[in-house]
């Protein structure tokens, strides 16, 4: 998506990424916050007018804009994000932004690695404009959430559907015996 040079393209899409982060402003706000497998990262420049520290990391650097050189809060890492070399309880909100079908072959490890670098009143937001992405979020993601068991929450706002949940386990009730 990113590798179109179409600056009436970058204005649409750029357009659309203002849409997500509005619509989650209070969890980016002033905040610490990490964009996993982010691409071109327009989601985390987007995100650094209003955050307080962006980190955003991807496997590799290619698709990476370079328009985040410019960006004072912004640190990119090449980095799986399944094996994080983040400290526990970092960050205040993780966010995976139209990436959920290139990661799902490792969604599991890679969810569990989210929680641990998130802080224990943080949230991990989910958030995709894919179509393929939403088949992704009902047939795969719901169902690790509801086996962990994790709280989450879900919102579709045109073209986006945002699921969100945090770091702690709910526990599984206690059979009535
Ligand atoms: C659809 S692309 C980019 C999505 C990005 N949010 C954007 O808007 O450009 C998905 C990205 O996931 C990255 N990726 C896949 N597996 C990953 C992993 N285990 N850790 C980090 N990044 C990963 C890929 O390298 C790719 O850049």
């Amino acid at each position: 998506m990113c590798a179109r040079s179409s600056r009436a393209y970058e204005g649409y899409s750029m357009k659309r990424v203002e849409q997500a982060v509005t619509h989650i402003k209070n969890a980016i706000d002033q905040k610490t916050i990490l964009e996993v497998a982010c691409g071109c990262a327009e989601f985390s420049i987007s995100a650094s007018k209003f955050a307080k520290q962006v980190n955003c990391i991807d496997l590799e650097g290619k698709r990476l804009s370079p328009a985040w050189e410019t960006v004072p809060n912004m640190q990119f890492d090449i980095m799986d994000a399944a094996n994080m070399l983040f400290k526990s309880n970092t960050f205040d909100t993780i966010i995976v932004y139209n990436a959920l079908e290139h990661i799902r072959y490792n969604l599991e490890n890679i969810l569990k690695e989210c929680r641990r670098v998130l802080r224990h009143d943080g949230n991990i937001y989910i958030i995709s404009s894919y179509k393929m992405d939403k088949a992704i979020i009902e047939e795969y993601l719901i169902p690790i959430l509801k086996e962990n068991p994790i709280d989450f929450c879900s919102d579709i706002v045109p073209p986006f559907y945002y699921i969100r949940f945090n770091s702690m386990f709910v526990p599984k009730e206690t059979p009535f015996t």
